[in-house]
């Protein structure tokens, strides 16, 4: 229990309390999505085993949250996920309940620079995590892959967990890989049939998009080009206004892996599949559009259009359909857009301007409102 803003919030007890006191491995911890993932669970009373290639960024969240003394509990290793020896290592001296698997190389344009490293990585990488796992017989594994892992119609439907996989660049296809590489490693290991009979084991993995929030300074990204451009005071080149993307604060989607995660643990093996988490219909709005948002929070934010590097090829259209985890989860959105681009622009100018790392406030503020929106996972 943690006084705050909101009162005293109750950590330990969202997912049905599932988290508090377990182990939880965490590849990718140093990463953006990781490190948010990271502080949620560890306030939650997880003991969290984090295992990361390198810092990513500099500036970086993990560490910065790390010297705010939030990870002081975390076992927080340095390993490659191509590392089978390693990773066997510390899976047998940690033995995690779950893994939280988010290590991956997950840039389009880096895929294009290095195509073999993002396939060793985000496909035999994966591969090595999820026989770690099979050999310390841990209880469950969520696989975190993309929203690009589908085959990219541009049309303007949502895509169904149902519908095929694929992937126009590599980094796309990398993950439509991991995701058909999870559906075969589930038939063939962790199949549902023999579960409490020949293995324990429960696998799923979750698909989501662009996510957006403090805290992340990877190259080639909107937000953070944004941001580092406006702390500069500098104009951002942005390279396709008109192309539409689901936002969502990165909250969003984690709330979805914990849910997953929890069923998971509970032994719910109608839970062991493929999972969308996406925005409503509003949150697929223009790059433009996200910018003209933004600059109602920071209005030094200023960008301008940039022919001259559209080499390479990128999905315009992109959205998923998410009924599958409205209607089995009753998972969804806490923020709507305004209060994403908020928050995003805010946690930025806080930390340019004043050296204040929002995270936390944001995490309790982003519980709060999920309670008095009786979102589900916070309630018993
Ligand atoms: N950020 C997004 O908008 C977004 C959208 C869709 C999917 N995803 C997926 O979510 C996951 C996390 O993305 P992110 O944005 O936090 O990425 P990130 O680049 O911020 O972090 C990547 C993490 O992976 C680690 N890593 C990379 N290669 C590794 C290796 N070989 N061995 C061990 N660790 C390695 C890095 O050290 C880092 O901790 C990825 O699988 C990514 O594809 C992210």
């Amino acid at each position: 229990m943690l006084p705050g803003r909101y009162g005293m919030i109750s950590f330990e007890k969202l997912f049905n309390g599932i988290y508090n006191g377990i182990t939880v491995l965490v590849t990718g911890h140093t990463g953006f999505k990781g490190s948010w993932l990271s502080l949620w669970l560890t306030q939650m009373g997880a003991k969290i085993i984090g295992y990361s290639k390198d810092i990513p960024t500099d500036p970086n969240h993990f560490l910065l949250l790390k010297e705010k003394g939030y990870f002081e509990n975390m076992i927080d290793i340095r390993g490659d996920i191509r590392d089978i020896k390693k990773l066997d290592e510390v899976f047998n001296k940690y033995k995690p309940d779950i893994v939280f698997h988010l290590a991956a190389q997950p840039l389009v344009r880096n895929s294009y620079k290095n195509p073999i490293e993002t396939y060793e990585t985000n496909v035999i990488g994966t591969l090595k995590v999820f026989e770690a796992c099979r050999k310390a017989g841990v209880k469950a594994i969520v696989n975190i892959t993309s929203d690009k892992c589908y085959e990219n119609k541009e049309w303007v439907w949502g895509y169904r967990e149902i519908d095929p996989m694929g992937g126009y660049d590599l980094y796309s296809s990398s993950k439509g890989c991991a995701e058909l590489l999870t559906s075969s490693y589930r038939n063939s290991f962790f199949n549902l049939n023999d579960y409490k009979i020949k293995h324990n084991t429960l696998l799923a993995s979750c698909r989501a998009g662009n996510v957006i929030g403090g805290g992340d300074w990877a190259k080639d990204r909107l937000i953070p080009d944004v941001m580092i451009s406006t702390s500069k005071k500098e104009k951002v080149k942005i390279r396709k206004p008109h192309a539409t993307r689901p936002w969502q604060h990165v909250l969003e989607p984690l709330s979805g892996y914990l849910m997953i995660g929890q069923r998971l643990l509970e032994g719910k093996k109608e839970f062991a599949e493929g999972w969308n988490f996406g925005p409503d219909g509003e949150g697929n709005i223009t790059v433009e559009d996200v910018l003209k948002n933004m600059k109602n929070y920071w209005c030094e934010i200023d960008y301008e259009v940039d022919n001259s590097s559209q080499q390479f090829h990128e999905a315009n259209l992109l959205k998923l359909d998410c009924s599958k985890a409205h209607y089995y989860l009753k998972w969804k959105s806490v923020w709507d857009n305004q209060k994403t681009f908020e928050k995003t622009a805010r946690w930025y100018k806080e930390y340019y301007n004043n050296n204040k790392i929002m995270s936390m406030l944001d995490l309790e503020e982003y519980i709060n409102d999920a309670n008095l929106g009786n979102i589900a996972w916070t309630q018993k």
